[in-house]
């Protein structure tokens, strides 16, 4: 037997792998039933030839509302065949469509499939777009997922609120979704007046309710038994922490099946440990590889001396933080600079990479308040030392 057959041959724990991948969409959304009510509320008056409002969601990352949207949309189309209602709907991911003109190109190639619109220009587009709207008099509902990504976000915003002053007959209605607190404050007022007729905020999932989410989905994953329910509450546990993050606890339950899969074992606590930390890890090396050279040693100087214990390791108290003093981090940047062949930056500069990498995530920092030694800044690592300094050293090979 060789690795093919051995691998063929070989007893999984899965029944449907597939079901915990991130493209899966459930038939059920547990803890969701009153946003999907409600969405489901504001887009009925469509089936009936009517206007509806435009919506808005805001929702931390990993709290349904792809999900949610989505769901609603089929339910919206099974609507439309049963009462044979003139309704049409287009799903954009705004990551991948970031402007005005690639967001209309998506939408008259929809419209009219058996055409080619490429380089043409958006004015003509939208010409082509109106012309379909008001001669078949459709209610066009248009998802813009993750709309914090268009660049010309007011424009689009603008002209979609254009196009229905000027339709006699038909109606474009917006859902807007977005993860990005700061991105209605960036908005023009006029945009953020259309786009939030209605205003919908998913909260984070608590332990719970993940617990609950998981479970549906690890039924139909894995074989009956192969999935113990402590692993699966250890998941929820930690994705709860993560802000309530529903993606993040499916991560590290699929990551925790492959691995138990590979074993050959039910999923176990222990797997989902061992899926937390190569989740983390992967989050930092992703992170890390985007870095630029003098950011990336200015971690590895913090990294180190965590692991070195510092100068100051009992500050942080009870908590036990190990935090390091903004002067001693310098040092030690200066120092890895000279051992790496490169040359130190200003101390403003320095200032600088600590900004961006607080931006990334990578560390926080805390100003010492007075008392301990003046007024100084306190820097903490937000992972784990080893996985940070081997992540930055495979960079620098
Ligand atoms: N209530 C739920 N029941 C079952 N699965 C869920 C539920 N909520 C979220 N999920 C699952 O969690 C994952 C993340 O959900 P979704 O993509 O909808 O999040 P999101 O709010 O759109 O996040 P982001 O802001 O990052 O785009 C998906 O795989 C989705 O199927
Ligand atoms: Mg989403």
């Amino acid at each position: 037997m060789d690795v093919f057959d051995r691998e063929m041959s070989r007893e999984t724990i899965f029944k449907d792998r597939n079901v915990l991948s991130p493209h899966y969409l459930p038939d059920h959304l547990p803890h969701r039933e009153a946003e999907i009510e409600r969405i489901m509320k504001i887009l009925a008056p469509s089936l009936k030839g009517k206007k509806p409002n435009n919506i808005f969601i805001y929702g931390k990352t990993g709290t349904g509302k792809t999900a949610t949207v989505k769901h609603v949309i089929d339910k919206l189309i099974q609507a439309k065949e049963k009462y044979n209602a003139n309704v049409g709907s287009v799903y954009i991911n705004c990551r991948t469509h970031n402007r005005k003109y690639q967001i209309l190109l998506k939408i008259a190639e929809i419209l009219y499939p058996d055409e080619n619109f490429m380089g043409f220009a958006s004015t003509h587009l939208y010409d082509r777009i109106m012309d379909y709207i008001q001669n078949t008099g459709v209610i066009y509902v248009v998802v813009l997922d993750e709309v914090d990504q268009v660049k010309d976000v007011d424009d689009l915003l603008y002209m979609l609120t254009r196009a229905n002053d000027h339709l006699q007959q038909g109606h474009i209605a917006i859902i807007g979704i977005s993860n990005n607190v700061t991105f209605m404050d960036k908005l023009d007022p006029r945009s953020k007046s259309t786009l939030m007729q209605e205003e919908m905020v998913f909260p984070p999932y608590n332990a719970v309710q993940l617990k609950s989410i998981l479970s549906e989905r690890v039924a139909q994953a894995f074989k009956p038994g192969m999935c113990k329910d402590s692993a699966l509450e250890l998941a929820a546990a930690y994705a709860a922490q993560e802000s309530g993050d529903a993606r993040y606890a499916l991560k590290l339950i699929l990551r925790a099946g492959d691995i138990a899969d590979e074993k050959g074992e039910p999923v176990s606590d222990i797997h989902v440990k061992q899926a937390r930390s190569a989740v983390e890890e992967d989050i930092v090396l992703d992170l890390i590889s985007t870095l630029p050279e003098h950011p990336a040693i200015v971690l590895y100087a913090i990294a180190s001396l965590i692991r070195e214990g510092g100068k100051y390791p009992t500050l942080g108290g009870e908590s036990g933080e190990k935090f390091l003093f903004s002067g001693e981090v310098y040092e030690k940047y200066e120092k890895v600079c000279r051992e790496w062949a490169r040359k130190p930056r200003s101390a403003r500069w320095y200032r600088e990479y600590l900004k961006e990498l607080e931006m990334m995530g990578l560390i926080t920092l805390t100003m010492s308040g007075k008392g301990i030694r003046g007024n100084t800044q306190l820097i903490k690592l937000a992972f784990s030392p080893d996985k940070v300094l081997s992540a930055i050293e495979k960079k620098f090979e």
